[in-house]
């Protein structure tokens, strides 16, 4: 019996220990939208305006991840799959934690998100949809992709030569080309913060 093997205080702590200690709910926020929808922006505002209110965040974007633990993976449909995989591994991992956890990546399909959902648990799983349009978000292209990917520079681009399949339920849709940032976050911040309080 488990019981006499591990006497009591030998158990590992629970989740709701962590979370109890912090006085938060664990939560994943989910950010999917097209390269340049301003994902990243929202999760760091969203971030900021946490922060200020005690709560404990950590953003996993492309910086943190695909420049790390991703390295070796590439824009192929099984890559892009891997790297979500990955992601939403460590995004448990920091949800076990109490903490919210938001996470910046294209994750392309509807397959790839119900993935993500599925490993992190989608009673803790908020799906935020940048729904920028991908006129704007070319417009912007802040990192000269968009124009690469229509010399054929860039294969399998998003939203160019690789698909972008909208969210079905989205928890909530932002567009960052409708209104300003401070509009969006506090949007945002009102849907979110009953659930991780
Ligand atoms: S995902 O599809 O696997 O979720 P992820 O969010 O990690 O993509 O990476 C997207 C970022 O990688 C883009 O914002 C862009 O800067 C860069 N990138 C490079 N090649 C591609 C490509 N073929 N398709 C989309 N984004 C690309």
């Amino acid at each position: 019996m488990a019981e006499n093997i591990y006497p009591i205080f030998d158990r590992m702590l629970q989740r709701e220990d962590r979370e109890s200690l912090l006085k938060q709910r664990g939560t994943m926020i989910w950010f999917t939208g097209l390269s340049g929808s301003g994902k990243s922006t929202l999760a760091i505002a969203l971030e900021r305006e946490l922060y200020k209110r005690g709560i404990l965040c950590r953003i996993l974007d492309g910086d943190n991840i695909r420049s790390g633990i991703n390295n070796n993976l590439g824009f192929s449909e099984a890559d892009r799959t891997e790297n979500i995989r990955r992601i939403a591994e460590i995004s448990k991992l920091f949800v076990d934690c109490g903490i919210v956890t938001i996470a910046a990546f294209i994750s392309p399909t509807n397959a790839i998100r119900a993935m993500a959902a599925g490993i992190i648990g989608a009673e803790d799983f908020l799906e935020v949809y940048v729904s920028t349009p991908i006129e704007e978000c070319e417009k912007r292209d802040v990192k000269g992709l968009y124009a690469k990917a229509r010399r054929g520079e860039i294969k399998e681009f998003t939203g160019i030569s690789s698909p972008f399949e909208v969210p079905e339920g989205a928890f909530i849709s932002i567009d960052t080309s409708k209104q300003p940032l401070e509009a969006s976050v506090k949007t945002l911040l009102e849907a979110i913060l009953p659930h991780i309080q």
